[in-house]
């Protein structure tokens, strides 16, 4: 091939790809006309790369020094319009964009107020010296009833006062249920322990409730256990006054009268005072013999009281909350004010 007409060659292609590249309109187009001519397979410059070969050899120098020379026209050419695309999508970007905006505020998600109170709740009782300990959800018959003096014929093992699991424990046979309540913990601890004890547990219990303002199908209980030598009804008096006053204000009111539990001997119920009226938040008593009994203690030798709060009842006096429910819903601006 002769010199002059490889030249010519290359001329045209240069002005076909200048062509291209400043036609683009977008990313794409530009992007077509790259493979087009500067594509390092089939591209159009790569095959003219390929004319070098049948230029005669004097004329090689010259006919080489004319590719590198288009090449970087063509390159050139192409990084033009590259930049005069990307410079005008910025300035589309600075019409819309303005710098002096307060930006858009992160809503922080947070505890969920039940959670918070727990938190608090393990803080006062540690304290005091108590210590955390955790138990199942899904309980047997011995822990929820029968260790804790509850006896076979007691209306509170009643079906419709419990949520009973449809199989049972497979290797004991014995019924299984959501426990009804924490106490189950004490159990549980004083069977793997020996005394002395000073624990708390908190966690979920299950009833088959119809939910009102008072009352939800599912809350939280902060049991609580203290087991030594000559433990005293008036250690129990002084450690439940200790922590609502902790908990609720140094003026809180509250109350303590005599009830009955099947797992205590005596047994007391604890009440506040709000918006007056007397509320419950608990159950308490010295531990029953039968109990200690029922996990290998020796009733002669140790004592104990025991104590079961309403979470819930605690956190919504704490609050001015008038209706547990709104703890179990989720709206966003009810626990948004925690
Ligand atoms: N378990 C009782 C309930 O759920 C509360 C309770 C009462 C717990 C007396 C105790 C206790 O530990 O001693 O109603």
């Amino acid at each position: 091939m002769a010199l002059q007409e490889f030249v010519s060659e290359l001329e045209s292609l240069c002005t076909a790809a200048n062509e291209a590249f400043s036609k683009a309109e977008s990313g794409d187009q530009l992007e077509d006309g790259r493979v087009e001519f500067l594509g390092a397979k089939n591209g159009r410059l790569k095959s003219a790369q390929k004319l070098l070969g049948s230029v005669e050899k004097s004329d090689k120098p010259a006919a080489g020094q004319k590719l590198n020379q288009i090449k970087k026209a063509i390159q050139a050419a192409f990084e033009e319009a590259k930049s005069r695309l990307v410079n005008a999508v910025e300035d589309d970007l600075d019409e819309t964009f303005d710098p002096t905006l307060p930006g858009a505020p992160i809503r922080m998600g947070r505890l969920h107020p039940i959670t918070q109170t727990i938190e608090e709740l393990k803080d006062i009782m540690g304290r005091l010296g108590f210590s955390i300990e955790e138990g199942p959800e899904i309980e047997d018959d011995w822990h929820n009833f029968e260790a804790l003096n509850i006896p076979r014929e007691h209306p509170a093992r009643d079906p419709l006062d419990n949520f009973y699991l449809a199989t049972a424990n497979q290797n004991s046979g014995q019924p299984l249920l959501l426990r009804s309540q924490t106490s189950t913990v004490q159990i549980r601890v004083m069977e793997n322990t020996p005394p002395p004890i000073r624990i708390i547990s908190l966690g979920r219990v299950y009833r088959p409730d119809t939910a009102d303002r008072t009352h939800y199908p599912m809350f939280h209980q902060m049991e609580g256990l203290m087991i030594d030598v000559d433990v005293t009804m008036a250690d129990l008096k002084t450690v439940l006054r200790l922590f609502a006053t902790n908990y609720l204000g140094e003026d809180v009111r509250i109350r303590i009268r005599p009830s009955f539990f099947p797992f205590t001997e005596p047994s007391v119920e604890a009440d506040y005072y709000w918006n007056g009226k007397w509320v419950e938040f608990g159950g308490a008593g010295m531990v029953d013999p039968n109990v200690l009994q029922s996990v290998g203690y020796d009733p002669e030798t140790v004592s104990g009281f025991a104590f079961g709060l309403g979470v819930e009842r605690l956190c919504m006096r704490r609050h001015s909350i008038t209706d547990i429910r709104d703890l179990f819903t989720n709206e966003t601006r009810f626990l948004h004010q925690f």
